[in-house]
């Protein structure tokens, strides 16, 4: 079996901590991918290092001369997109389509993020005195570490990683114990296109340990988390003054108005609640229908779903859950809403094939907003619809969450959409379009719960990698002081 160390200044060491953990694919636990070391903090003392003394080359290379690696990045990524794609599904379960389309994503936003080289714009304005010139220009912030979940092993990291290169940073990314093979791959494949060793630092290991040393590291100076609430709100608490990043959890609700395409939303429904196996934090967990069609929907709905074939994501629509916790967590909330008296239309059953950790695509209905499948993250193949009469009383559903990463709503009405659009408590609000599926040029985060305000992607990675700097040049060649006037008594 293929043992991948610690990835620091270039070289494969091994773990303080002679531990060891593997990774394998969760459609067939008994195919193991590789074994990783479990770093601790005197090992992310070492990336530590190794970035800085990275960063003083790195941060110097001009921008567009660092979008070009990038860019050669993406050729490469497009080039081998199919055997990553395949290694995405092994790795953490998703159907092979969406596998290739994590691939996608990161090609996406490295040819954005080379672009962005050759912009980083800053502005420039009057001062408000004479011969003196103001204007701001983007400085990296140095060493940065990058915490990426599973779910999107390759698209995550890499929506961190392009920005956080572009900008100057030297990384160490700590990957998901559940899909680590798939940024090993992502990293080779950057220092194949140029990238200068060092640059990026890779640390496995538990987030307890090696993420929490790495959170608290005194010299790293900007953390970028997507996973848990909890996890975030550890990462904030021990952060100390770093600028963190958070991208946390959803439960993303879909509003289906009486005047809506109801086949659109039903399959809407069905690929915002099971793709992935329901595993996005934009995932649709809440279908919050219009009491008038609700019978004609559920009847839609559950024949679309009862064509959904769970297996291998290589041959099957909807693959396994990540590991054993994910089958249980998801398994433990089919049974709470049982409990809570939502009625199971279809689902509800474990599925044992290859000791895989599948589970049935599990609708509910006559959900109360209050209950828990509506309220918690499952990140399961669980959906609850709930019924309403009236818009307001859609909107105030929808709300009533403690998240706020995506909506979405159904309707041929313009103003409904609007409303919804200015209503929805969201980062990311679709209109007739599943809560899925954000693109890569566009911010992306949420509001309450779901993170502490910042977005990545797009231009917003570029804020979130960069700090401000603030330039005043003063070409008078005498002492001029802003804000003093003349003193003159009357
Ligand atoms: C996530 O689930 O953490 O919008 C990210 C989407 C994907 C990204 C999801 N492009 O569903």
């Amino acid at each position: 079996m293929k043992t991948y160390k610690l990835y620091i200044d270039g070289k494969y060491i091994s773990s303080s901590t002679k531990e060891t953990f593997v990774s394998v694919n969760p459609a067939n636990p008994k195919d193991i991918l590789a074994k990783f070391h479990k770093a601790n903090a005197s090992d992310v003392e070492k990336a530590v290092r190794s970035a800085e003394k990275a960063f003083v080359k790195w941060s110097v290379i001009p921008a567009p001369k660092r979008g070009e690696i990038l860019l050669r990045a993406a050729e490469l990524l497009r080039k081998e997109k199919k055997k990553l794609g395949k290694l995405v599904t092994r790795e953490m379960g998703k159907q092979i389509l969406e596998g290739l389309a994590d691939v996608q994503e990161a090609i996406d936003v490295a040819e954005y993020m080379a672009a962005e080289g050759r912009r980083m714009f800053g502005y420039t304005t009057p001062s408000e005195l004479r011969d003196k010139f103001c204007m701001t220009i983007r400085r990296p912030l140095g060493v940065v570490g990058l915490i990426t979940p599973w779910n999107f092993p390759i698209a995550i990291p890499a929506w961190k990683l392009m920005p956080a290169l572009i900008c100057g940073n030297a990384c160490i990314i700590k990957p998901s114990s559940d899909s680590p093979v798939c940024v090993y791959e992502l990293v080779r494949i950057l220092e194949q296109a140029g990238l200068p060793k060092g640059v990026i630092n890779i640390i496995t290991g538990s987030g307890e340990v090696a993420g929490k040393a790495l959170v608290e590291h005194p010299r790293v100076h900007g953390i970028s988390f997507t996973g848990s609430k909890d996890v975030g709100e550890f990462v904030t608490q021990h952060a100390g003054l770093k600028k963190v990043g958070l991208e946390l959890g959803g439960k993303n609700a879909i509003i289906i108005m009486d005047d809506a395409d109801l086949k659109l939303a039903a399959e809407g429904v069905v690929w915002g609640a099971f793709g992935t196996t329901g595993q996005r934090c934009t995932a649709s967990s809440r279908v919050i229908v219009h009491k008038k069609l609700q019978n004609q929907f559920e009847k839609l709905l559950l024949k679309e779903v009862s064509k959904l074939k769970v297996g291998d994501g290589m041959n099957c629509d909807v693959g396994p859950l990540v590991n054993k916790n994910g089958l249980n967590k998801t398994a433990k909330y089919v049974e709470i809403g049982k409990k809570e008296g939502a009625k199971m239309l279809c689902g509800g059953k474990t599925i044992n094939n290859n000791g895989g950790y599948f589970y049935s695509p599990t609708v509910f209905t006559n959900v109360k907003s209050g209950m828990k499948i509506a309220q918690e993250e499952i990140f399961g193949p669980v959906l609850s619809i709930i019924s309403f009469n009236r818009i307001e009383e859609a909107f105030a559903i929808a709300n009533n969450i403690e998240y706020g990463l995506s909506s979405a709503i159904y309707t041929n009405n313009i103003r409904n959409a609007f409303l919804a659009i200015d209503v929805l408590e969201t980062g990311i609000t679709y209109i007739n379009s599943s809560t899925i599926g954000a693109e890569v040029h566009l911010p992306f985060g949420g509001v309450k719960a779901t993170g502490n305000g910042t977005r990545e992607a797009g231009i917003e990675g570029i804020h979130e990698f960069s700090e401000v700097k603030t330039v005043y040049i003063d070409y008078s060649g005498k002492l001029q002081k802003a804000q003093i006037d003349e003193f003159v008594e009357k």
